[in-house]
């Protein structure tokens, strides 16, 4: 049967309830203040192997883990091994019997009813989201936005936290209203670091071209597996700061993020992006795709891949909690 998200099951404060009961109150401090740390992963289902393949859970955990140190956030470090965090996915997909792609959406939250803006005490929780398209894989059209990326000094790009997706809105908004699909930010120096919600990658003479990790970006799971991918196949990749010029000079543009996958851009501001040609863009798609579906044996250490069988067993038991 197919997933139903108002039928499902998550995984809230240390147990699973119907999504439906999954509440906080108005004067929660998540709510008023978005101090919310998450990440966001894809499970694949493979239908002809009939396997579910979820992507990058190591690299997960460790991005979630680091947005929760810079955010003081003292619960999930305690409670969540990499070991635990796997299993509490697992079980997840488990309890709500995955047989398709879905995308997996683990928090933590400071789950405290108060009014100051304090980081209190954190609960932890997965939900799971019938997300198809993000947006289209090919031919987005791109503006550059006027509203810049934080800075690292004041809401850090590298944290995963739902306040600096107020950024992310108000660019996204933008764009749509005047008729693009995607926007491309700039941070304050001017140099082009990242779409609202994905990182930026362009093509020029064949060498693939992303922004630094120190350019105000999210260290994106999907940015550092395409520059893996490239390595392999021997593309050339330049980790360096790219002007806002560049985007108009660029043979290719794509953009990569969990959500948007590899989404090739066609024009920016209305200019077209090259000739038209985007040979190294669909090649980095192409094989971005085939992994992720479990389709490529060199990359099966990338996939925590589950059987129906698994879920048939039922979910493991959580490790225990370690003592406070
Ligand atoms: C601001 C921002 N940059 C980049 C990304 C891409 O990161 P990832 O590939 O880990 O999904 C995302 C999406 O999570 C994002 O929100």
């Amino acid at each position: 049967m197919a997933f139903d998200l108002n039928n499902s099951k998550v995984w809230f404060r240390e147990q699973f309830i119907d999504y439906k009961d999954a509440h906080v109150s108005i004067f929660n401090k998540t709510f008023m203040y978005g101090l919310y740390v998450f990440t966001g992963i894809r499970a694949n289902w493979n239908a002809e192997t009939r396997e579910l393949h979820v992507f990058r859970l190591d690299e997960h955990y460790k991005r979630f883990l680091h947005s929760c140190r810079i955010m003081r956030f003292k619960q999930f470090p305690k409670l969540y091994t990499r070991e635990r965090f796997i299993q509490a996915v697992k079980n997840t997909l488990g309890e709500n019997n995955i047989y398709e792609d879905i995308y997996i959406r683990p928090f933590s939250f400071i789950d405290v009813e108060a009014m100051a803006p304090t980081l209190d005490e954190d609960a932890f929780g997965i939900g799971l989201y019938p997300m198809g398209n993000y947006v289209a894989d090919k031919g987005l059209r791109c503006n550059v936005s006027s509203y810049t990326r934080t800075e690292d000094n004041a809401i850090s790009p590298h944290v995963k936290v739902g306040g600096a997706y107020v950024n992310t809105a108000l660019t996204k908004y933008e764009a749509v209203r005047l008729g693009y699909d995607e926007a491309i930010v700039l941070d304050a120096h001017g140099h082009a670091v990242e779409g609202s919600a994905e990182n930026l990658f362009i093509v020029r003479d064949g060498t693939l071209i992303t922004p630094p990790v120190s350019a105000n970006i999210l260290e994106g799971i999907s940015r550092k597996s395409v520059i893996e991918i490239a390595k392999d196949e021997g593309i050339p990749v330049l980790e360096r700061n790219i002007d806002r010029s560049e985007l108009y000079k660029a043979d290719e543009v794509f953009l990569t993020g969990t959500a948007a996958r590899v989404a090739i851009v066609s024009s920016i501001d209305d200019v077209e992006v090259g000739n038209g040609q985007y040979n190294v863009s669909e090649r980095i798609q192409s094989l971005f795709k085939e992994i992720a579906y479990g389709f490529n044996p060199k990359y099966q250490d990338w996939l925590t891949t589950i059987t129906p069988a698994s879920h048939q067993e039922g979910s493991d038991p959580l490790h225990p909690l370690s003592p406070n």
